[in-house]
């Protein structure tokens, strides 16, 4: 079994396990979990905050309005969803697509870190600041976007991480749409500095 065929399968593991074990209060009225999706050698993973509507429809991340949004940005930077790994903070959909709770986050954090450290990405990017906060709960996403931020966690193996305004929230504003797309474009560039330093 190659690499990436034995990683597929320890994913398919861990979410097997948390799909039982976690204990979301989400899951009550969720249709199901919706796992990370993607590359499980990818260097670039993206966290998103919670499913929405259709992600919790079809049981993958970012397949609405702001996944359709995410997939032309990556193709922009000659990417495509199948290079990178996408996953979410919290698993279930939250009602009415509301805010995730500090409680329904930690309820799924270990199994995100137990993902993150099996993908060993290069380099984290999150998408809003929900996921944001959960790494640097004091940081402003409106001041540390587009920049590559460096901190070690005892928990998680990657090390380098990139904040981007959600694209659900810059989909309809046109300065947040201009500066996340200009963000985005600085992804190749970023990750070559760090295969650099290594
Ligand atoms: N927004 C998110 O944060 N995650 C998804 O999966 C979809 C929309």
């Amino acid at each position: 079994m190659n690499n990436k065929t034995n990683k597929e399968k320890i994913i398919a593991e861990i979410n097997k396990k948390w799909k039982d074990r976690c204990k979301c209060e989400l899951k009550k009225t969720a249709t199901q979990a919706v796992f990370g999706n993607g590359n499980p050698d990818a260097e670039i993973v993206f966290i998103g905050e919670a499913p929405g509507k259709n992600e919790d429809e079809q049981g993958i991340p970012f397949v609405g309005a702001a996944g359709k949004f995410l997939n032309e940005m990556l193709e922009e930077i000659k990417m495509k969803r199948e290079d990178v790994y996408i996953t979410n903070i919290v698993k279930y959909r939250p009602p009415n697509n509301r805010d995730p709770e500090p409680k329904e986050k930690d309820d799924c954090r270990e199994w995100l870190h137990e993902e993150l450290n099996l993908i060993n990405p290069k380099l984290i990017v999150f998408l809003g600041r929900h996921s944001m906060n959960d790494f640097f709960p004091t940081e402003r996403i409106s001041e540390i976007h587009g920049k590559l931020l460096i901190k070690k966690f005892v928990n998680i193996s990657c090390n380098h991480f990139f904040a981007l305004y959600h694209p659900a929230a810059a989909l309809y504003n046109g300065s947040m749409r201009e500066t996340l797309m200009q963000d985005f474009k600085k992804l190749p560039k970023v990750l070559e500095k760090i295969k650099d330093q290594n």
